[in-house]
C-alpha cells in the first residue's frame, strides 16, 4: 500500500469513496475479506458472480442497516436487516438497490476481492482527477455509466464485458485532462482550430487506457476511443459506421447525447426529456445505432422516464 492517501484510508483502513457508495476493507478473516459497504439512498450497487475460476469464491452480502430493494430478473424485493445474500446462487447480474442510506457487511474470497479492490482505488484516483475539471462531470459519468449497463443488460449481451463496459462509460472524457483548460472551459464557441483540438480527447483518452497501471483497462480503451463515432461515419476520430463501432461505444455514444440534452449547463438550458427522446428518434440511423436507442428508451420508460 506504498501508493496510500489519507482518502484512501478512514482510521487506517483501506477505503474506496464512490461518490455515490462508500467501501471500507475491514480485514482478512479465514480467507475471506470483509468490506463494510456504504450504499447512498437512490444508488446501486451491482453484484456480478464470477463463475469463471479456477477457485470456488465466496461472495455475500448481508445488510446491516437501512432499506435494500433486490432486483434480480425483472422482480424485486426487500432485503431484510441481518439477511444474507449468496452471489454464487445467481447466474445474472443481481442489483442492489438503497431505498435508503444503507450498509452491507461483505464476505468475499480475499483472492477474488482484494486485487480488484486496491485496482479500484487506482481508478478513483483517475475518477478524482477528472472530476477537478469541472463540477459537472462525476456525477455525469456516474450517470454515463449507470445507463450504459442497464442498456447493456436490457439487451441480454455477454455479461463478461460488464467490467470493461462500466469503465470505459465512467471514462469516456478521461482524455479531456490531455485538453488545455483554456479550449476546455472556454464560455464562448470553439474555434475551428479549438474545435480540433477537443476532439482529439478521444485518442488521448484511448492513450491514457491503454498506457494505465491498470493493466485490463487497455479493453475498454475502444469505448473511450470510439464514443464520438457516429452510425452513418459522419463522427470523428476515424468516420466509422455502423457495426465497425463497437455496440460498447454505440451506447456510450446514446447515453451520453441524452445526458448532453437533459442538463442544464452554463451555456445552454436543458431540453425536456421528451424532446431529447424525440431528437435519438430522429437521429436514428444517423447519430446513433437504432438498435441501441430503441434499447435505451426502452431503459428510460422502465425507469419513468426519470433521468438522476
Ligand atoms: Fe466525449
Amino acid at each position: 500500500m506504498s501508493e496510500n492517501k489519507s482518502y484512501n484510508t478512514i482510521n487506517g483502513y483501506p477505503t474506496l469513496r464512490l461518490g455515490y457508495a462508500e467501501v471500507i476493507l475491514l480485514g482478512r478473516w479465514n480467507g475471506l475479506s470483509n468490506a463494510l459497504y456504504s450504499l447512498q439512498k437512490d444508488n446501486i450497487l451491482w453484484v456480478q458472480y464470477n463463475k469463471n475460476t479456477a477457485l470456488p469464491i465466496v461472495e455475500t452480502y448481508t445488510l446491516l442497516n437501512g432499506s435494500v430493494e433486490v432486483r434480480y430478473d425483472g422482480k424485486s424485493r426487500l432485503l431484510k436487516v441481518g439477511e444474507t445474500i449468496d452471489a454464487s446462487l445467481y447466474e445474472n447480474t443481481l442489483f442492489l438497490y438503497g431505498n435508503t442510506d444503507a450498509e452491507l457487511l461483505i464476505k468475499t474470497s480475499y483472492e477474488e476481492f482484494e486485487p480488484e479492490f486496491f485496482e479500484t482505488q487506482l481508478l478513483q484516483e483517475e475518477a478524482d482527477a477528472i472530476d477537478a475539471l469541472d463540477g459537472y462531470t462525476y456525477n455525469h459519468c456516474n450517470r454515463i455509466k449507470d445507463y450504459s449497463l442497464e442498456v447493456w443488460t436490457h439487451l441480454g449481451l455477454p455479461k463478461e464485458n460488464i467490467r470493461i463496459l462500466r469503465w470505459g462509460a465512467y471514462f469516456h472524457d478521461i482524455g479531456k485532462r490531455a485538453i488545455p483548460i483554456e479550449v476546455l472551459n472556454k464560455p464562448g464557441e470553439l474555434t475551428a482550430c479549438e474545435w480540433e483540438i477537443m476532439k482529439t480527447h478521444t485518442i488521448e483518452g484511448a492513450k491514457i487506457m491503454r498506457e494505465h497501471k491498470v493493466e485490463w483497462l487497455k479493453d475498454a480503451a475502444i469505448i473511450v476511443e470510439q464514443h464520438h463515432e457516429r452510425y452513418d461515419g459522419s463522427g470523428y476520430p476515424y468516420g466509422l459506421k455502423a457495426d465497425e463501432i463497437t455496440l460498447e461505444a454505440s451506447i456510450v455514444a446514446v447515453v451520453d447525447a441524452f445526458d448532453a440534452m437533459t442538463t442544464n449547463r452554463v451555456y445552454k438550458k436543458a431540453l425536456p426529456i421528451k424532446d431529447a427522446i424525440q431528437e435519438l428518434v430522429n437521429e436514428k440511423g444517423k447519430q446513433f445505432n437504432p438498435k441501441i436507442v430503441d434499447a435505451f428508451i426502452e431503459v428510460l420508460k422502465r425507469k419513468n422516464y426519470k433521468w438522476e
